[in-house]
């Protein structure tokens, strides 16, 4: 995170945490007042934000692509550190409402400039933009199609590091991506609980060899990092 001489936070950054406070605050309250599933925001919680945003710190991926944008709240906290490292971030989601919420919010907390946010289909989206290439993909939308839309994801992404939120939340859903994983031996998973339970995947410099796989799996399966 950005500080400035004194070690005292930028008023930039104070400025973004009071958002993200408001954001969390206001959104928690819309989605308990909420009955209808598709109108809630389901944002990320403030500690997988916080992850988030020292993984990019860590890793410093140079392109970002997030699937599932909802009003930006987690986009704010991956375009911060975005910012910081001076790479750019794509999110997609296919809500005109919530993206144009999105826009206002990331407008607010001056990061217009390094988000792209598209308004589209994911499934449309990654079919389209196969050329491209990330090194970080956040993945938070529809999980009944995460193992669907895997050989795309794949496709476009570098290697680097894969996020997946709500892995521990509703594990059922990630059995079908889980499973391609475990029998790609170019691929290491494992499970953080943060939150609503992260999915990390990243890419080895060497395959596993045949047989010497340890699945990471779910919390209360075969363990948990
Ligand atoms: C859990 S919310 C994202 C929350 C957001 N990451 C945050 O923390 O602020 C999931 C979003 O995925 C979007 N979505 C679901 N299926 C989609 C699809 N097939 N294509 C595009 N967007 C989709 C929904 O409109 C919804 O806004």
């Amino acid at each position: 995170m950005d500080r400035g001489a004194n070690g005292e936070m930028d008023r930039d950054e104070q400025e973004i945490d009071r958002l993200l406070q408001e954001l969390h605050r206001s959104g928690v309250q819309r989605d308990e007042q909420t009955q209808e599933n598709s109108r809630k925001l389901r944002n990320i919680t403030p500690s997988t934000g916080r992850f988030l945003e020292l993984l990019i710190e860590e890793e410093r991926p140079q392109r970002i692509l997030e699937l599932g944008t909802s009003n930006g709240y987690s986009t704010i906290w991956v375009g911060r550190a975005a910012a910081a490292v001076a790479a750019t971030v794509d999110s997609v989601d296919q809500n005109v409402e919530r993206h144009q919420e999105a826009r206002q919010n990331l407008a607010a907390a001056g990061l217009s400039q390094c988000v792209r946010l598209h308004t589209q289909e994911i499934g449309e989206f990654l079919v389209q933009n196969q050329r491209c290439q990330y090194d970080m993909i956040f993945l938070d939308t529809d999980r009944k199609r995460y193992a669907e839309w895997w050989p795309l994801v794949r496709q476009l992404w570098t290697g680097k590091i894969i996020v997946c939120d709500n892995a521990t939340s509703h594990p059922d859903e990630f059995q079908p991506l889980l499973s391609i994983l475990e029998q790609d031996s170019w691929l290491d998973h494992g499970v953080l609980t943060v939150g609503r339970g992260l999915l990390l995947v990243r890419q080895r410099t060497e395959a596993r060899p045949a047989g010497a796989f340890v699945s990471l799996g779910l919390p209360g399966q075969t363990g948990e990092v």
